[in-house]
């Protein structure tokens, strides 16, 4: 029998892989005979061919019936495709004839070299796929219609197709694109498409979020935990210049021994200790947190060392699913601080508070009523968007009363350094977090509550409690109360 030429239309075109298979099987092609490439790929004599059949032989009937296989290898065929090993779809091929000829249960043959290979293919995959879930940074560009996302990745396998739904369920509201020598994926906030590749140049160095990325990445860096060849191996030298926080790495490691040094010297918390969620209500006697070692007479250094504390905070478990924690900005000496629950959708993706729907009708507010936002400090009780992640919305989670006790000490603290006259408490969340227990909102709105510990506190309704009053009435008359509690909050903070 003639070799007969198989030409697959894309290098991880799995369905057409597999009905190609298919084919060859019905037609008893043994896996010596057949020869895979790539449509538009540099291969020798078939270069250039589009996607079909080429060879000598005639080719086999276009309609062939599924083959019975073991379950585990479509699933396994369809991450291993990704990999870049010219020899995956021949590799593939042989693994399928075995399977159909008499091995059923090759699959449990772990020391199979062929099966071996493949396993191995596949776990390099999805390495690959984790390492651009956590090592891709997008730069914000201005483009005509609003911002504009890019990032530039360069994987180790054809993973961009498969990765890029990862990314539109991450940033379903943003507009991004994603570079990779080979081709590129574009998301417009309602539908994905692919083009071709493009180069490193495409996208910016630098943007306003490489600060944070510095900042967070220095935050988390432990010195006492120094291991540069672990680092090196999960974090790999090719993905450095993507990323803003590893210009700091080589200081940050310099440094280290003189850091865990003093870490040691005044006694660093121990993790076990860390992981209880009553650590942070009560901080331990002795265990000094380092926004605490700083002198009260600096405050944007002590608020600058409370927000690398927040952004290395890792405790609550579902916090992991947020992109970033979400700091309070505003001027330090703000008269007037307002409190929200917990950022939502696209401040989590901004890093900034109060940026979305509720923040757009907030700043409408304050604008109304004469109070410059610039002028005051914003923040959330809550720091993390907690959220039920459905299909590619991620739809908020409202935070429970350990979530608000978890981040008070913080809040309190960011109170404290910024220094407010009045804390405007926005709904009933931010209201638990600045009393410290249950309180109705409509009970308490538009009272000054003296608190024994802190600046007093007045609470109003949350911003999107406008947004969900399905009536056109009742949400004029409200927002026009919540234009009366803003006037007054501004008074009492004047006084
Ligand atoms: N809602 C909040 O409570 N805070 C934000 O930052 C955004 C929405």
């Amino acid at each position: 029998m003639a070799s007969i030429g198989v030409v697959l239309p894309g290098p991880a075109a799995f369905d057409a892989w597999r009905d190609q298979a298919r084919r060859m099987l019905a037609a008893e092609v043994p896996p010596e005979k057949v020869e895979w490439r790539v449509a538009g790929e540099a291969a020798g004599l078939f270069s250039g061919s589009a996607a079909g059949l080429f060879g000598g032989a005639p080719p086999p009937a276009s309609k062939a019936p599924p083959v019975a296989v073991p379950r585990a290898f479509p699933a396994l065929a369809e991450v291993a495709i990704r990999h870049r090993d010219p020899e995956r779809f021949a590799l593939l091929y042989q693994v399928l004839w075995r399977l159909t000829h008499g091995s059923h249960g090759l699959l449990e043959d772990h020391a199979d070299p062929n099966v071996n290979r493949l396993e191995a293919m596949a776990k390099s995959v999805r390495r690959d796929a984790h390492k651009m879930h956590a090592f891709l940074r997008f730069r914000c560009i201005q483009a005509e219609g609003g911002p504009h996302y890019l990032a530039w990745f360069e994987p180790d396998h054809h993973i961009l197709h498969a990765e890029a739904d990862f990314f539109v369920r991450r940033f379903a509201s943003l507009r991004w694109s994603i570079i990779t020598p080979e081709a590129s994926a574009h998301w417009n906030g309602t539908a994905l498409t692919f083009g071709p590749g493009g180069s490193r140049h495409d996208v910016p160095r630098e943007d306003a979020v490489e600060e944070l990325w510095r900042t967070y990445y220095a935050s988390i860096f432990n010195p006492a935990r120094l291991k540069p060849a672990a680092m090196r191996a999960e974090m790999p030298k090719k993905y450095w210049r993507n990323m803003p926080e590893t210009r700091d790495i080589a200081r940050l490691i310099a440094e280290a021994p003189a850091r865990a040094a003093e870490m040691v010297a005044r006694g660093a918390t121990p993790p076990a200790l860390r992981r209880q969620r009553d650590v942070h209500l009560t901080p331990p006697p002795g265990v000094p947190k380092a926004m605490d070692l700083l002198a009260p007479s600096d405050p944007t250094a002590a608020l600058a060392a409370l927000r690398a504390e927040v952004l290395a905070d890792h405790t609550l478990a579902w916090a992991a699913q947020s992109t970033q924690a979400v700091f309070g900005e505003g001027p330090i000496g703000a008269r007037l601080l307002f409190v929200g629950e917990q950022p939502g959708d696209e401040e989590d993706i901004a890093g900034r508070p109060f940026v979305g729907p509720a923040g757009r009708l907030f700043n409408r507010a304050l604008e109304e009523v004469g109070i410059p936002r610039a002028e005051t400090y914003v923040t959330n009780a809550v720091k993390h968007f907690k959220y039920t992640p459905t299909g590619r919305r991620r739809i908020h989670q409202s935070p429970d009363a350990g979530d608000i006790a978890h981040y008070r000490p913080f809040l309190r603290r960011e109170i404290e350094i910024v220094g407010p006259k009045l804390v405007v408490s926005l709904g009933a969340s931010a209201l638990r977090a600045l009393t410290g227990k249950a309180v109705a909102v409509g009970k308490a709105r538009g009272q000054v509550l003296a608190l024994p510990d802190g600046p007093p506190v007045f609470p109003t309704i949350h911003p999107s409690y406008l947004l969900r009053l399905p009536d056109a009435a009742a949400k004029a008359a409200e927002y026009q109360r919540f234009l009366a509690d803003l006037r007054a909050a501004a008074a009492a903070a004047r006084a």
